[in-house]
């Protein structure tokens, strides 16, 4: 595990990058980048997909209603928000939400792949299919529906870090679909069970 010092100073670039980036067009129409947040030793990264309207204006992710439904989801697992680390595949606002290009997720993911390089998480919980197949992809997984492979552990080890990936739904997908909010509950024990809290 890296010292967090030296983390803070690997986050620290990142942010910078990012808030001079202009990879794609999105710097364009976007008001803030939302580039992260959370713990610097987190052992639980969480993955989305892109800012929203509220996560624009405020520059940070998950803050509109999928982000009071993950909220909800963490303390089931009794874990709090500032315990784990936030990111997203994009780290501008696709205007009008729109689903992002794959032109934009080759151009942005690589501020992500050094986020998790630099968190190494014990556990990665990407959200929604976005973030499922580009994470699985990245480390030689077939990606399949976030239908098919929700809840799933996917085992990464490699020369630099060891970790699990669990892909699970998009929160902003189970906001108003109580059955999918049920599966979600369910994935995230999946996530908790593999991060020993301390007492
Ligand atoms: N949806 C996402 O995927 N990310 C956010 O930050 C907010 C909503
Ligand atoms: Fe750069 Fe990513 Fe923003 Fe595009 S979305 S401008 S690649 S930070």
């Amino acid at each position: 595990m890296n010292s967090v010092p030296e983390v803070e100073d690997e986050i620290r670039q990142i942010r910078q990058d990012v808030v001079e980036c202009r990879k794609c067009e999105l710097w364009k129409t976007r008001k803030n980048p939302v580039v992260g947040n959370g713990a610097l030793d987190a052992k639980i990264m969480l993955i989305g997909e892109a800012p929203g309207y509220h996560e624009d204006v405020q520059g940070i992710p998950f803050v509109g209603k999928a982000g009071k439904l993950l909220d909800e989801l963490l303390q089931s697992i009794d874990m709090e928000r500032e315990e784990v680390y936030i990111a997203n595949i994009l780290k501008c606002r696709p205007p009008n939400n729109r689903n992002p290009f794959d032109s934009e997720i080759k151009a942005c993911t690589p501020y992500l792949d050094k986020q998790i390089m630099a968190i190494k998480p014990m556990v990665i919980g990407t959200l929604g299919n976005f973030a499922s197949s580009y994470v699985l992809e990245k480390f030689g997984f077939k990606a399949e529906t976030i239908g098919k492979i929700h809840g799933k552990i996917f085992h990464i080890k490699n020369l630099f870090f060891e970790s699990k990936i669990i892909p699970l739904y998009h929160p902003a997908a189970a906001v108003y679909n109580p059955n999918m909010k049920t599966v979600l509950t369910g994935d995230f024990k999946t996530i908790g069970s593999y991060v020993s809290k301390k007492t």
